[in-house]
């Protein structure tokens, strides 16, 4: 695939502080555009980070027909660039595409589009601590028709920003009991625009209660765990790490399906099954409940050490050598090229 490239003339990277980053908020100098039209995608192009002109009539804007991904990119230690487990985003791109009616992406534009712009801003993947790329393709429908229909245009981008941790500290979380997130039958474990707009009213609640992100629950009874909005969850009862299994209303989380192959290659025991509140909190009483986390690409592991559900908190530990920093120091590790790279994840660029 040729792929025409416009240089930005005034790179950005020098004023970047790179010691104190927010995530999200700096953006790398260059961003791979490839538009969709009469049925194929065309014009493959990088060129400089910047704004992009919009119909005010755009029906991703007024419809929802927006997808995403996320994925990290990694320096090694000798330079090289690696990135994670990069076509499990293709795969999950592609599936959120389908049920949002829009186009597939193939494999070779994805790839291809992702390992050159990375070529070109190389520089921007930090090397430091817990730093990384964070890369962010999405698709969006470009047609400025007003009626409501699949759109016949669209977009697909990629960008991506240096960043650290997207939590810096152990999470509080609250555990929702009214407010719902996705159903059956829903668009839940779509990774699409609309999914984190109809999150974000009752997470803001929580945030203005001092919780970081609401834990939702299944829409008809409130009564099993889901996922976080941002990241999946866990839980050790015991010596088991439970995790809610996937369904239409759970994001199909590649650091989920990481940390359950990683705590498996360590011995723990993984159940992926209906997991009441009832049971955590039942786990809480009896002393049973040892810790909590969320895992997420931006989230990566992060530890929980308060839940709350209608007036009941839980405090957990989350210092020293819990299962959560041992899983994250393990895929860290993994991530960066550091550790022995058993199950094929990690793609040099
Ligand atoms: C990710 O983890 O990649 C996400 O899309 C979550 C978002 C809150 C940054």
């Amino acid at each position: 695939m040729h792929i025409d490239i416009q240089k930005t003339t005034e790179s950005r990277i020098g004023q970047t502080d790179f010691d104190n980053i927010v995530f999200g908020h700096v953006f790398a100098d260059h961003m791979f555009i490839v538009d969709y039209e009469d049925s194929q995608w065309k014009n493959p192009r990088i060129k400089p980070y910047g704004p992009l002109t919009l119909n005010p009539a755009l029906s991703a804007l007024h419809y929802g027909q927006s997808i995403f991904e996320g994925m990290k990119a990694f320096k090694r230690s000798d330079g090289h660039i690696l990135l994670f487990r990069p076509e499990e985003n293709w795969n999950r791109l592609n599936k959120s595409a389908v049920r949002i009616c829009m186009p597939t992406i193939p494999k070779d534009i994805f790839m291809d589009g992702l390992k050159s712009w990375l070529a070109l801003d190389s520089d921007w993947v930090p090397s430091i601590g817990d730093h990384s790329l964070y890369i962010r393709p999405f698709m969006y429908a470009t047609d400025d028709y007003l009626g409501v229909k699949p759109s016949s245009k669209y977009s697909f981008i990629i960008y991506g920003c240096p960043v650290n941790a997207y939590y810096s500290e152990p999470l509080r979380i609250k555990i929702e009991d009214y407010y719902v997130r996705a159903v059956t039958g829903g668009v839940g474990y779509a990774k699409t625009a609309g999914n984190y707009a109809a999150a974000m009213y009752a997470s803001h609640l929580a945030q203005k209660m001092g919780y970081h992100q609401s834990l939702w629950t299944d829409a008809f009874e409130h009564k099993y765990l889901e996922e976080l909005g941002t990241s999946n969850f866990f839980a050790l009862i015991r010596d088991t790490l439970i995790t809610p299994q996937l369904s239409e209303t759970i994001l199909k989380g590649i650091t989920r399906d990481s940390v359950i192959q990683l705590a498996k290659d360590l011995g723990i025991k993984v159940e992926e099954r209906l997991f009441a509140v009832s049971e955590l909190l039942m786990a809480n009483k009896k002393g049973m409940l040892k810790e909590a986390f969320a895992t997420g690409t931006a989230a990566t592991v992060a530890p929980i050490e308060h839940l709350h559900y209608k007036g009941e908190d839980i405090r957990l530990n989350v210092e020293g050598d819990t299962l959560a920093n041992i899983l994250k120091k393990k895929l860290d590790s993994i991530k960066r090229g550091y550790t022995l790279d058993t199950h094929g994840w990690v793609v040099p660029v």
